[in-house]
């Protein structure tokens, strides 16, 4: 599947973000490293830092089905151009690297695309566990 598909999936998986509380859809969709396709939305909870984002509910399914490294994560939202929190970032970082393909879309004609370096440098990984 192409990226504009994908994008559209993703917006169109944003009716199932369960929000009762934000009201804020986000969608995302992970693509690994041998083309297998991984969706998710946010998850809201009563106790709110229970919440689950999007991104770490795909990249969540991608990992339970097996697979170690991400190639690409689109992320789309009710803003504009919806960017991953801190969190998602750190945890993208865990199995993207310098070639992975973060893609901000507003829809399938209008998107940015960044590196991990770009959206996250200077960061803490397990790199860094190995260091004395
Ligand atoms: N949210 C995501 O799903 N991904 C992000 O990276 C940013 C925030 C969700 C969490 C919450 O359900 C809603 O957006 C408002 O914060």
């Amino acid at each position: 599947m192409d990226i504009e598909k994908l994008i559209k999936k993703a917006i169109e998986n944003k009716k199932n973000a369960y929000v009762p509380y934000s009201n804020f859809h986000v969608s995302s969709i992970v693509i690994t490293e041998d083309g297998s396709i991984y969706e998710g939305v946010n998850i809201e909870n009563a106790s709110y830092p229970a919440t689950l984002c999007a991104e770490r509910s795909a990249i969540s399914s991608a990992i339970t089905a097996g697979h170690k490294r991400i190639n690409t994560i689109i992320i789309t939202g009710d803003s504009e151009y919806t960017y991953p929190c801190g969190i998602c970032r750190q945890v993208m970082s865990e199995f993207m690297d310098e070639n992975s393909k973060i893609i901000i879309a507003k829809n399938e004609k209008d998107y940015k695309q960044y590196t991990l370096d770009e959206i996250l440098p200077m960061s803490f990984n397990k790199e860094d566990l190995k260091e004395e």
